[in-house]
C-alpha cells in the first residue's frame, strides 16, 4: 500500500506535488518512466516541465555505454544545488536514481553522490511510494536493487492511452550474456509476461484510441509467455496474430529482436499478418564470424543472411535495421571489412552504430586486445557513411509510392502534420490537426535528409503494404 508522506494526516487532501522524470536509454526505460508516473499519480504527483520546481526528480538511467552512464553524474551535479536551495524548507526536493545505472552501481552510486535520496533498480519501480515515504524519514539514501520473485507488472497500474501510438513491455531481461553487454546484469533473467495480461493491456490501450502498439523487450522475440487459457506457452508470432485480431489495432511493431530467436512462426507472421509492420530491427553487431564468436552472439554471419532471405521471401519490401559495434576487442581490418560487406549485401533502411565501450564486469572489458580510440573513430565514420547512403537510397526509393501514414503530431511547417510510414520513416504532409491519430493514404513526393514529404491522396491503399485500414478524409 502506498504510504502517506510523513507529517501528512491521512484524512487531509493529498497535496499537489511536482514530478520531473528524465529518461535515458532504450524504449523499455520510456515505458518504465510512464509507469513510474502512473504509480506516483495517486500520491498527488503531477508532471513538471523543469526539474527546478519539482518535489521529486527521477533520473531513469542507462548503463549500456560509458558515456550514457557518466551523463547521469553530470546531471546529478546540476541537480545538487537545486536540492540544497530547498533543504530545510517546507518543500524539500527528493532525487531518485532509477534504471540500469542504479542497478549496476547501487552502493557505489550512493558513495559517489550521497545526496541522492533514492536508488531504485528497474525491477522494483512499483515500490517507489514506500521508498519516498522512507526517504522523507531518513537522512540516508534509500536503496532498493532487488530482483523480487513477484514481477513489478503485477503491481503497476494499467497504462492509459496517450495518443495513437503506445509501447507495451511484454518481456524483460536477458539470459544471452553477450560478452560486451551489461543488460543481463542490470535487468536480470529473461521473463515473459502472461499473454492474457498483454492482451488486456493492449485492449485497454486500443479502447483509449491507440492504433499502433510497439511490443517491447530486451529480447522481445525470445517471448514465451503463458497462453491465454493457461495451457502451454505462446511465441511472439502467436502473440502477434492474437493482437492483430483486436479491432482497431491497425499496426503492430516489436523491438528489440535477436537473430537466434527469429523462429519459423515469427518469420511466417511477417508474411501473413498485415498488421505486423514491414520493418524489423534485428541487430547483427558484426559481420565477422570471429568477432560474433568472441561476442558470444550464438549465430554466424551466414545464419543472419539466411534469416533475412527467408524474411524477404515472405515479405519482399521488409525494411531492416540493425545495431553495430565497431572496435570490439581484437577486431582486425579484415573483421571490419566483413562487417562493411554484410552491410553492402543486406542493405539497411536505418541503423544504430556505436564504438565499443568497455563495461565493468563484462568479459570483453577484461580483454588485453582493446582497439585504439583512433581506429574506432575511423571505422565508425566509414560505417556510418555507408549506412547513411543506404538510408538515403531506401528513402528515395519510396518517392512516388503510395503509403499509409499514421499521423502523430505537428509537422515541420505550420499547417503540417508528421506521422510514420509502415517502414517507420517520418513523413511530413499538409494536414489539419484534427487528423491527429488518423491513418491517411499519401503519395511520397520527396526524401529530405532522414524524413519524407508527402501529399494526402484519396486512393485506396495500394498493394504495398497490404490492406492497412485507411481513414478517408
Ligand atoms: N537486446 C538487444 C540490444 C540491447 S543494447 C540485442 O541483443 O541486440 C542496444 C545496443 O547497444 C546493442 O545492440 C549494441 O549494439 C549496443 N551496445 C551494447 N553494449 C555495448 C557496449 N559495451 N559498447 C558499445 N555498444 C554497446
Ligand atoms: Fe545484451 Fe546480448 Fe542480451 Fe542483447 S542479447 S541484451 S546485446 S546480452
Ligand atoms: Fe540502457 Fe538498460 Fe535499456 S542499460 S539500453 S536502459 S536495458
Amino acid at each position: 500500500m502506498p504510504q502517506e508522506q510523513s507529517g501528512t494526516p491521512s484524512s487531509s487532501p493529498i497535496r499537489r506535488k511536482k514530478l520531473f522524470i528524465k529518461t535515458y536509454g532504450c524504449q523499455m526505460n520510456v515505458y518504465d518512466s510512464a509507469r513510474m508516473a502512473d504509480v506516483l499519480a495517486p500520491l498527488g504527483y503531477e508532471p513538471a516541465d523543469q526539474p527546478d520546481d519539482a518535489d521529486l526528480v527521477v533520473l531513469n538511467t542507462c548503463h549500456i555505454r560509458e558515456k550514457a552512464a557518466e551523463k547521469v553524474f553530470s546531471d546529478l551535479g546540476r541537480l545538487r544545488p537545486m536540492k540544497s536551495h530547498r533543504a530545510g524548507t517546507s518543500e524539500p526536493m527528493l532525487i531518485a536514481v532509477a534504471g540500469c545505472v542504479a542497478q549496476a552501481e547501487g552502493a557505489a552510486l550512493v558513495r559517489r553522490a550521497p545526496y541522492v535520496d533514492i536508488v531504485v533498480g528497474p525491477q522494483t519501480t512499483h515500490r517507489l511510494p514506500e521508498l519516498i515515504a522512507k526517504a522523507h524519514r531518513s537522512a540516508k539514501t534509500v536503496l532498493d536493487t532487488d530482483f523480487p520473485a513477484d514481477t513489478k507488472f503485477d503491481h503497476l497500474p494499467a497504462p492509459r492511452a496517450d495518443g495513437p501510438t503506445a509501447f507495451l513491455s511484454i518481456q524483460e531481461g536477458c539470459d544471452k550474456f553477450c560478452t560486451f553487454c551489461v543488460v543481463p546484469y542490470t535487468r536480470g533473467a529473461e521473463y515473459s509476461r502472461p499473454a492474457k495480461d498483454i492482451l488486456t493491456e493492449a485492449r485497454g490501450l486500443v479502447s483509449g484510441g491507440v492504433r499502433e502498439i510497439t511490443l517491447l523487450g530486451q529480447n522481445v522475440n525470445a517471448y514465451h509467455g503463458d497462453a491465454k487459457s493457461g495451457s502451454g506457452v505462446w511465441s511472439l508470432g502467436r502473440l502477434a496474430r492474437e493482437l492483430a485480431d483486436i479491432g482497431g489495432l491497425d499496426r503492430i511493431r516489436y523491438t528489440t529482436s535477436h537473430p537466434r530467436d527469429m523462429d519459423d512462426d515469427l518469420i511466417d507472421a511477417h508474411a501473413t499478418v498485415p498488421a505486423l509492420m514491414p520493418y524489423l530491427h534485428l541487430p547483427v553487431q558484426s559481420g565477422s564470424d570471429r568477432i560474433l564468436g568472441a561476442m558470444n552472439r550464438g549465430h554466424t554471419r551466414e545464419a543472419y543472411y539466411q534469416i533475412i532471405d527467408r524474411l524477404r521471401s515472405g515479405r519482399p519490401d521488409l525494411a531492416l535495421s540493425s545495431d553495430f559495434i565497431v572496435g570490439f576487442p581484437g577486431e582486425s581490418d579484415q573483421d571490419f571489412a566483413d562487417t562493411m560487406k554484410l552491410i553492402e549485401d543486406i542493405k539497411f533502411s536505418q541503423s544504430f552504430s556505436f564504438k565499443y565501450s568497455p563495461r565493468p564486469g563484462t568479459p570483453a572489458a577484461e580483454s588485453s586486445d582493446q582497439i585504439t580510440e583512433d581506429i574506432k573513430s575511423a571505422r565508425l565514420a566509414a560505417l556510418q557513411s555507408l549506412l547513411s547512403q543506404q538510408q538515403k537510397a531506401f528513402n528515395l526509393a519510396t518517392v512516388g509510392q503510395k503509403l499509409p501514414v499514421l499521423l502523430t503530431g505537428p509537422g515541420r511547417h505550420a499547417g503540417q502534420m508528421v506521422g510514420r510510414s509502415p517502414y517507420l520513416q517520418p513523413v511530413h504532409l499538409d494536414a489539419p490537426t484534427k487528423h491527429h491519430g488518423m491513418i491517411v493514404m499519401t503519395e511520397i513526393t520527396a526524401a529530405i535528409s532522414n524524413s519524407l514529404s508527402a501529399v494526402a491522396v484519396n486512393a485506396p491503399p495500394g498493394p504495398n503494404p497490404p490492406s492497412e485500414k485507411v481513414n478517408s478524409h
